[in-house]
């Protein structure tokens, strides 16, 4: 938390890939309701322009290089709230069998280790000050926890789903320790990644931003999406 203009402390939160898509919306909605953000950007010029509209604080990270995620964690300062947004979908409109196994790769090293990444550099502090909040964005491609996967980006749903399976992990790991980590499934967003689609980054941002509150004693290891907001 930081001290604000008035006294009262205010929340901190840093979000990955937020120079644009649903991870600016997010920085744009937390900081309308009045949360310290810090948005991040692989590109330094990129988080430096989304912040300078925005109105908040920026940095440098790229998700795939551990310095600049170590470099982030110690210029940023306690972070409350960590959104790990960012993401690619390489292989959409291929299929098990023929995907080219390199663009899985480069997805598993931005998707799953990328998050990771992120998560150890930000995580073992909020665990120190024994409070914090992780949401993870996951997809609807995962079939949540269970059911059928997605077949035609095979690498994106693998990666979203290991991206489940992380968040249970560190849910587990983290019990009682007044860190809670879930995942959410925003719907589908009309973004760069996403063109085709009616949902606006706006609208998925109100969803996400709700869920910034969860209480901290609370379940965590839940996915939450988009259609199934939490009711407690
Ligand atoms: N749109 C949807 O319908 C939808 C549905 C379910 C889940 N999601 C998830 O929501 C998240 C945001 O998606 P979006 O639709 O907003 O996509 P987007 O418009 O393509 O934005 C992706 C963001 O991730 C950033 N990024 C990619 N690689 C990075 C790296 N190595 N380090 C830091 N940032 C990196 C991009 O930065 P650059 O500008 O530098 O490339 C960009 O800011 C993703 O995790 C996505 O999988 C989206």
């Amino acid at each position: 938390m930081t001290a604000g203009p008035d006294g009262p402390a205010r929340r901190t939160a840093l979000i990955t890939g937020a120079n644009r898509g649903i991870g600016r919306a997010v920085a744009a909605e937390l900081h309308r309701r009045g949360t310290d953000v810090v948005l991040t950007a692989r590109s330094a010029e990129d988080a430096r322009a989304a912040a300078a509209e925005l109105g908040t604080r920026w940095q440098a990270l790229d998700t795939t290089d551990p310095e600049s995620a170590e470099r982030a964690a110690a210029a940023a300062g306690p972070v409350d709230l960590l959104i790990c947004n960012a993401g690619v979908l390489l292989d959409a409109r291929t299929d098990p069998l023929s995907v080219p196994l390199d663009l899985v790769e480069q997805t598993l090293r931005v998707n799953l280790l990328g998050t990771w990444r992120v998560i150890q550099a930000f995580v073992p502090a909020m665990v120190r000050r024994g409070r914090g909040q992780v949401l993870v964005l996951s997809s609807g491609t995962t079939a949540e926890f269970g059911g059928r996967l997605f077949a035609g980006a095979p690498g994106y749903s693998l990666s979203k789903s290991a991206l489940n399976g992380l968040t249970t992990l560190l849910a587990g790991h983290t019990e009682g320790t007044g860190v809670r980590v879930d995942a959410v499934n925003p719907g589908r967003v009309r973004t760069r990644m996403m063109p085709g689609q009616q949902q606006l980054p706006e609208e998925a941002a109100r969803f996400i931003a709700d869920l910034a509150d969860l209480p901290a004693g609370g379940p965590s290891g839940r996915f939450f999406a988009e259609q199934r907001r939490p009711t407690s």
